[in-house]
């Protein structure tokens, strides 16, 4: 089945715009690889409701309101640091099914951190009309930072090389995560 499955992920690679259309049911992928991808799931979940939190905000929900966004963010520091912790202990070769399995994964992922990041970004006026919310945020920003970065970084370090496309497009997910960051390092200064 594995053997298959792989020649079927080579032939989509190489109609490389045919490669949304396999069925992801048919891929194999060890545990350790499929725990990566289930943290992984688990902190989009999480990044979703961070969005929606921090787009309900306003300041007139005060220094506590402003707190309840930052243990909603803390649970997602929390989970980004498992999906980091188990996607880096993965060891060994990574197959062309699981490589397909995790950029899937984080191809979904992506996304939500850039909305999240952007509603941050536009709430910069209500952060800063509460006393001490802003700096908050900025920790909380630079943290998630950090800790995106350095799940980024062994998410990387385990692309195969071979088929090129999987780098590519993890170097491109990284970048997007990068400007998305980088966005708001500029606007709160953290
Ligand atoms: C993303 O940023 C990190 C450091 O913050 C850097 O090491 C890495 O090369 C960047 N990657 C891309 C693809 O921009």
């Amino acid at each position: 089945m594995r053997f298959s499955a792989t020649l079927l992920i080579a032939a989509a690679l190489a109609f490389s715009a045919n490669a949304a259309s396999i069925d992801r049911r048919d891929l194999v992928i060890s545990p350790p690889v499929a725990l990566c991808i289930a943290d992984l799931v688990s902190a989009s979940e999480q990044l979703a409701i961070v969005k929606t939190a921090v787009d309900g905000f306003f300041s007139s929900a005060g220094y506590s309101g402003a707190l309840a966004i930052h243990n909603l963010e803390q649970v997602l520091e929390t989970r980004i640091n498992k999906a980091k912790t188990d996607c880096c202990a993965v060891t060994g070769v990574i197959t062309s099914d699981e490589a397909t399995g995790v950029l899937d994964t984080v191809g979904l992922l992506v996304p939500k951190v850039v909305d999240a990041i952007t509603s941050i970004n536009g709430k910069k006026s209500q952060f800063d009309a509460i006393f001490l919310a802003t700096s908050i945020v900025k920790t909380d920003l630079k943290n998630l930072e950090a800790a995106t970065k350095a799940l980024d970084t062994c998410l990387v370090n385990k692309t195969p090389l071979t088929p090129p496309e999987f780098k590519i497009q993890a170097d491109a997910y990284v970048a997007t995560i990068n400007a998305s960051f980088l966005s708001a390092k500029n606007l709160y200064k953290y």
